[in-house]
């Protein structure tokens, strides 16, 4: 086995319920993404971005296949406890943001944290940093609709980040931003990808992020289409 492989899908299948029947969304997709990749999925809307990001960070569990994270065999169909490890490693970010309306930036940057042994002392040197990473520590006490929406997408990357995960995860971050935003949220990323080593998969429809990837991997009706390295 090959460790540097940190992403290993093998044969993975993924089936929805739809009324009687079923709707296959992923049919037999295996890849492998390497320690340190700056890649994204591509594709026609339905084409089974979105499912497979899922399926790769738990947020899902796929029909059939494996789904290896750093060489270890923990995607397994219904393990619970293989996937709250595997969130423990994978960071997300969303096209919709997802900050929580009440509470204040610090507070939403702090949430992934607080399913984790650590001092108050110890969360916030970790927000102050992931903050001060995407530029935002200044501010920390707002709440999310004191914002703009590149400064939301800006929190996310930091509440994404703030546990050091090895894999960030990101469903076409940059949809709603305009490209000056966009731009700035890229540069972000590969910034985190290249100091701290983070490995980066996208979904996005936007060329402005493709023209950042390294990798594009094309899926159509969900099957991988191409795979190319630039
Ligand atoms: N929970 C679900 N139940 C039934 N079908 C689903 C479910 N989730 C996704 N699908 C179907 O699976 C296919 C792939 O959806 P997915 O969201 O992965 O596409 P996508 O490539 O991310 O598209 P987009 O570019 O529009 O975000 C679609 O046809 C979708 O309708
Ligand atoms: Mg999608």
């Amino acid at each position: 086995m090959n460790t540097n492989n940190i992403i290993e899908i093998q044969n993975v299948t993924k089936r929805f319920p739809v009324g009687e029947t079923e709707f296959t969304a992923l049919s037999n997709i295996n890849l492998k993404i390497q320690k340190g990749e700056f890649t994204g999925l591509i594709g026609p809307s339905g084409s089974g971005k979105t499912t497979l990001l899922n399926l790769i960070g738990a947020l899902d569990i796929p029909s059939e296949g494996e789904i290896l994270i750093s060489g270890k065999n923990v995607a397994v169909k219904s393990d619970a406890e293989s996937a709250l490890l595997r969130n423990e490693h994978i960071g997300f970010i969303f096209q919709s943001y997802n900050l929580l309306p009440v509470y204040s930036i610090f507070e939403n940057v702090e949430f992934p944290l607080l399913l984790q042994k650590k001092s108050k002392a110890e969360r916030k040197e970790a927000v102050m940093q992931a903050l001060d990473w995407v530029g935002l520590s200044d501010i920390a006490n707002k709440k999310p609709s004191q914002i703009s929406g590149g400064q939301a997408q800006r929190v996310a990357i930091a509440r994404s980040i703030v546990k050091k995960p090895d894999i960030v995860l990101a469903d076409e971050p940059t949809a709603n931003l305009d490209s000056t935003n966009a731009y700035k949220i890229m540069d972000i990323l590969k910034k985190l990808n290249e100091e701290l080593g983070i490995t980066f998969m996208f979904s996005s429809h936007d060329s402005k992020v493709i023209e950042y990837l390294r990798r594009v991997i094309t899926l159509e009706d969900g099957k991988v289409k191409n795979d190319e390295t630039k």
